[in-house]
């Protein structure tokens, strides 16, 4: 195994890890850059293609498609094409919650058949191409059956994280008119049942959802509706195990996956078949470097985008060997973590800066040796230097790279990250773009700025062939969201970074109103609407403020309506039952007023300064100054 080499602050893969990786060398930035398109060309001809595409890259800004008029099937790709290498590997191992339950192994065979029979189930549903059915699961393996098996009959996927509330289910589902809904009874958290189908039942209410397929996991009481539901088990028991995949266009949708942005309502992204695969099979394997006596462990939910791209389809396109953890991580001591690495052996460890912290904070010494593992990764916001140190020297041992991976919901895949062949690692920075990916750093006129200056992080064409195709039924916020800053032929990622002279980037944070909790992509805009959607509050305005653990949290101001009285339980009611508990506020403070321009603007960047102690800057230009103080009392208190 290899050994870094340390120079300056500056961290290098030495000959071994060259050896190893699948890119060990500076020049395929050049290749790449020097025409991308056929760049990506040539990757995608690694996977299965019924048809090759005959045009690789068309662009009508805003829009861009990818191998046009080729035919693909990602299931295919993630079971058929690895039967014959890899027919009795583990596809995936499941780590149950409870310590007393045995894992299950399914081999790439035995998921290649119960993805079948599933599918074939699905049909007896009357599920076709197009439609679209709701996954309302937690991490246990029929999630990845039921998406794979909706990626087979090209049934578009919305998987919903299940921690949130009915509500956030029902809004989802609406939105794109869902017809069949595969959720659960229970599922473990923290030693505790939850019971997953009750949410459900209250979320399809007023959805066109006419049938609730329900996997047995906790075998927990649950409300059955006969006609409308039915057992996941009993259904496929008896379906037939193949199912002939369906020849998708590239540019048909995969999947739509919800996410916040900067005003009330969540966006459903799409994604579509070719692009997506492409993006999903390639960064797995060269940022990853994924190869057959590989381990990965990613710890994202399959509810957010990182799950989709790393806990499902970026391992199985690669016929790796990939573990899904039901449970929290420091559940039920905070070593279990290592356990399941030291369990499985996992080579490859990819989590999240709020996890880091929170075991920097809490276990401070790792004392598990953790000797199988080779690379670690960290996803989901910018990680500080603190956290980078106390991950490599404590999880890594000094002698695996730290990769900071850059992305979004949005572009399918990872964008920005040092290689593990190539590095450097710089702690806090993310690195390099991925070979193929075009990105610059623009101040608000448009013109690049110099290094160490901060700036609008954008992506350029051809962009990268996993980036979204557009919003669910709004190709106006697609516009407006993503080409709206410097036209149409820019995408802005709505992040603010900088370029050391270097040109390794690190990403500062988010230029809109969405903030990271615990990871979680939230808008405060959206937070927002589901208070002030009470009669009981006049206006309110949620800031997310920084969290030793979580990165950010929120705090709500409220203002209520004179007439009517609210507690703070109303409030965080209002919340769990509108977003859930992810959601949850640090503290709410009941205020008279909230600080406005003369235009009726609420000035939440003053509220946020109020937490972080930064000057607050000239306030003579507020309607109500005044207000400012007051609520600075409010919060000494
Ligand atoms: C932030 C998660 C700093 C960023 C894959 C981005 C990061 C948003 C990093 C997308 C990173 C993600 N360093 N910030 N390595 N990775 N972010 O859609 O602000 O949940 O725009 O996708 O997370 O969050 P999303």
């Amino acid at each position: 195994m290899g050994k870094l080499i340390k120079r300056g602050n500056l961290y290098f893969p030495d000959k071994e890890f060259k050896k190893r990786a699948w890119i060990n060398n500076n020049s395929i930035y050049k290749e790449a850059s020097k025409n991308p398109i056929k760049f990506w060309g040539k990757l995608a001809k690694e996977l299965y293609w019924f048809k090759k595409w005959n045009k690789t890259f068309a662009h009508k800004p805003p829009y861009f498609q990818w191998f046009q008029g080729g035919k693909i099937n990602i299931s295919y790709n993630c079971l058929e094409r690895n039967l014959e290498k890899r027919r009795n590997k583990v596809a995936l191992i499941f780590e149950p919650e409870p310590l007393g339950e045995r894992e299950i192994k399914l081999t790439y065979y035995e998921l290649y058949r119960k993805v079948n029979k599933t599918v074939n189930a699905l049909k007896k549903l009357g599920v076709k191409k197009g439609d679209r059915v709701g996954i309302y699961l937690p991490m246990i393996p029929e999630t990845i059956i039921s998406m794979l098996a909706c990626a087979r009959i090209g049934a578009i996927h919305s998987v919903v994280f299940s921690a949130f509330s009915s509500n956030a289910l029902k809004i989802r589902m609406q939105e794109i008119d869902a017809k069949v809904l595969i959720t659960c009874d229970g599922y473990y958290r923290r030693g505790k049942i939850i019971n997953l189908k009750d949410g459900a039942d209250k979320g399809i209410k007023e959805t066109k959802i006419k049938k609730v397929v329900v996997v047995r996991r906790a075998s927990n009481k649950i409300k059955f509706v006969k006609g409308r539901d039915c057992f996941f088990d009993d259904l496929i028991k008896e379906q037939s195990d193949y199912c002939k995949p369906e020849q998708m266009n590239s540019e048909d949708k995969l999947f739509i996956l919800f996410t916040s942005g900067s005003t009330g309502k969540p966006k459903g992204i799409i994604h579509t078949c070719g692009g997506y695969s492409v993006q999903a099979y390639w960064t797995a394997k060269g940022i990853f470097d994924l190869f057959d006596d590989d381990i990965f462990w990613s710890t994202a939910d399959v509810g957010w985008i990182t799950g989709h791209t790393y806990s499902c389809y970026g391992p199985l396109l690669n016929g790796t060997t990939f573990v899904l953890y039901e449970g929290a991580p420091d559940y039920p001591s905070l070593d279990r973590w290592c356990h399941i690495i030291e369990k499985y052996g996992v080579t490859t460890f990819y989590t999240a800066p709020t996890a880091i912290r929170m075991f920097e904070k809490e276990v401070g010494k790792v004392k598990e040796n953790l000797k199988t593992l080779q690379l670690i990764a960290s996803v989901g916001e910018p990680i500080n230097e603190e956290a980078w140190k106390w991950f490599f020297a404590q999880v890594g041992k000094e002698k695996c790279p730290v990769l900071d991976t850059w992305w979004q919901t949005e572009t399918g895949g990872i964008l920005i990250t040092s290689l593990p062949g190539v590095g450097p690692f710089k702690p806090t920075f993310a690195g390099m773009p991925f070979p193929g990916v075009q990105t610059d750093i623009l101040d608000n006129k448009g013109n690049k700025v110099k290094a160490n200056q901060k700036g609008n992080l954008v992506i350029l064409p051809p962009f990268s062939p996993g980036i979204l195709r557009g919003i669910y039924k709004n190709p106006k916020k697609y516009k407006k969201t993503y080409f709206g800053e410097y036209g149409d032929k820019v995408y802005f990622t709505e992040d603010i970074a900088y370029k050391d002279k270097k040109g390794l980037v690190r990403i500062v944070g988010r230029a809109d109103d969405v903030i990271k909790v615990a990871g979680h992509r939230l808008s405060t805009g959206e937070l927002e609407n589901i208070i002030d959607s009470n009669n009981k509050v006049a206006e309110c305005a949620v800031v997310g403020i920084p969290h030793k653990i979580k990165g950010e949290t929120p705090v709500v101001f409220v203002v209520l309506n004179p007439k009517k009285k609210a507690t703070e339980k109303d409030i965080l009611k209002l919340i769990t039952e509108g977003i859930g508990k992810i959601a949850k506020p640090q503290k709410i403070f009941f205020v008279k007023d909230l600080p406005k321009t003369r235009s009726g603007k609420i000035m939440r960047r003053i509220l946020r300064k109020l937490f972080t102690g930064e000057d607050l800057g000239d306030l003579s230009t507020l309607a109500n100054p005044q207000t400012v103080d007051e609520i600075k009392k409010k919060i000494k208190k």
